[in-house]
């Protein structure tokens, strides 16, 4: 634990599918290898090749599949230069230079048939039978291991099963019983569903705040499948809480639903949440918890259209602000509102999303959502008080050096002795973070933490 030392994600949900698939197939060619190798040393026949080489081998599988997507993702946002995407120049680089590793021998060219295979598997789901038998051609010509073939099989199959509707759980009045103390420690913290070293060093800084409640703000990756969900979030916290776990929650993202969402309702049952919408709370502080990641669950539309809730649900979330009497209301969700640095559908306001909660919003004290991998403070903006973005816990963002300015005009970021927040950054990456809202009857502080920092970033009270 962790068994992940990288994390890759990219903005391509279809890449995101690809990423657990082979990493599924991996794991079971690990696990048939290892039954088949027991049971032939039991007979004492000949053994096959040591489930440590095998494992050796598929690991450079996953990495080439997650260097091929990474490379492709950074190439089309112009962050770095063909020449460089293309050349082989270590492992370390194409894997977000999270760690020095060691050139694996053999990475390129499995990159080359992770890339070709990739194309085959979308060409059989979104493509053309023409478009299949060409790069099938190209395929063949290059001597690519079988494991490819089964990722490809696996890929279609996966579509084949999943191209119904998420199994969203309508009408719930889901107001849950779960007590929040008047002195809550609440835990928050989004976009931290990795299993990295990173995600669990996270969560052991949070443990230290003694939480009452862990408040994920949701994205299990890379595709929120049942064992992505026991391995990074519930493995995870296992982990660092043992037996003194404190209530957990995790909110619909959309990397949660990209595996058509059984695996994040399979983690709602654990969880004791009961739907992807839940609301928590005490005689004076009242939390609502949204599904955003019901409508961007596409991966072929996926990625930063402007997702919006279930209009059942949106009426529901109403309804519980009218009736809030003297508490004071905290909204949750995965996606934001509105964004000073990445577009919304085109935009720098989700509109859709808007229109469904804009009555309530004067009565919102603080919305904390997550989806970009930063953190993100607003001044008053669209009637709301306070937007805060946190998904910054644990996905690797490439620092460029030019400290992550606000790009989109318009949107009031917060201000700082006369710059934003800056959350730094180490080794050519930015240091994650989280919250620690501690509740104090009817007031509350929010204190801002950087990854190893003992002091604040930033605090706020209400
Ligand atoms: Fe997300």
């Amino acid at each position: 634990m962790p068994k992940h030392r990288h994390i890759v994600t990219v903005r391509d949900p279809r890449d995101s599918v690809w990423q657990s698939v082979v990493e599924r197939v991996a794991k079971r060619e690990a696990q048939q290898a290892a039954v088949a190798h027991r049971a032939a040393t039991a007979m004492q026949a000949p053994a096959p090749s040591a489930p440590s080489a095998l494992q050796a081998h598929l690991d450079t599988m996953v990495e080439a599949a997650n260097a091929q997507v990474f490379d492709r993702d950074e190439l089309a946002q112009g962050r770095i230069p063909e020449s460089f995407a293309l050349a082989p120049q270590g492992a370390a680089r194409s894997l977000g230079g999270v760690a020095a590793t060691p050139m694996v021998s053999g990475l390129e060219s499995a990159k080359r048939c992770a890339s070709l295979s990739l194309q085959i598997a979308k060409a059989k789901v979104f493509g053309t039978d023409g478009q299949v038998q060409v790069l099938q051609n190209a395929f063949d010509f290059n001597v690519c291991d079988p494991f490819w073939v089964k990722c490809v099989n696996e890929y279609v199959t996966h579509f084949q099963l999943n191209g119904d509707k998420i199994p969203y759980r309508a009408g719930l009045d889901n107001l849950l019983p779960t007590p929040v103390s008047a002195n809550a420690t609440i835990a928050l913290f989004g976009d931290w569903g990795t299993g990295t070293q990173d995600a669990l060093d996270l969560l052991q800084q949070i443990k230290g705040f003694k939480p009452d409640i862990l408040m994920h703000l949701g994205d299990v990756y890379y595709s929120g499948t049942q064992d992505e969900m026991q391995e990074r979030f519930l493995d995870v916290c296992e982990s660092v809480f043992g037996a003194s776990m404190p209530t957990r929650f995790s909110l619909s993202g959309n990397h949660d639903m990209y595996s058509g969402g059984e695996g994040y309702y399979w983690l709602v049952d654990q969880l004791d949440q009961r739907a992807s919408y839940f609301a928590i709370q005490n005689d004076d502080w009242l939390f609502i918890a949204m599904d955003t990641g019901v409508h961007d669950f596409d991966p072929i539309q996926g990625g930063s259209s402007a997702t919006f809730l279930m209009s059942s649900e949106a009426s529901w979330v109403n309804q519980l602000v009218a009736n809030k009497g003297n508490k004071k209301v905290v909204f949750l969700s995965h996606h934001p509102l509105f964004s000073a640095y990445d577009p919304i559908g085109g935009s720098s306001l989700n509109p859709v999303l808007l229109s469904q909660i804009q009555d309530s919003l004067p009565q919102v004290t603080a919305w904390f959502w997550g989806h970009e991998h930063r953190l993100g403070v607003y001044d008053p903006f669209q009637n709301l008080q306070r937007g805060r973005c946190l998904g910054h816990a644990a996905v690797p963002v490439f620092a460029d050096g030019t400290g992550d300015p606000p790009k989109l005009a318009g949107v009031p970021v917060f201000h700082q002795n006369g710059k934003p927040l800056d959350m730094g950054a180490a080794d050519g990456i930015f240091k994650h973070g989280f919250a620690i809202m501690t509740l104090n009857g009817q007031s509350a502080n929010v204190s801002y933490y950087r990854q190893g920092d003992t002091d604040p970033l930033w605090q706020e009270s209400y």
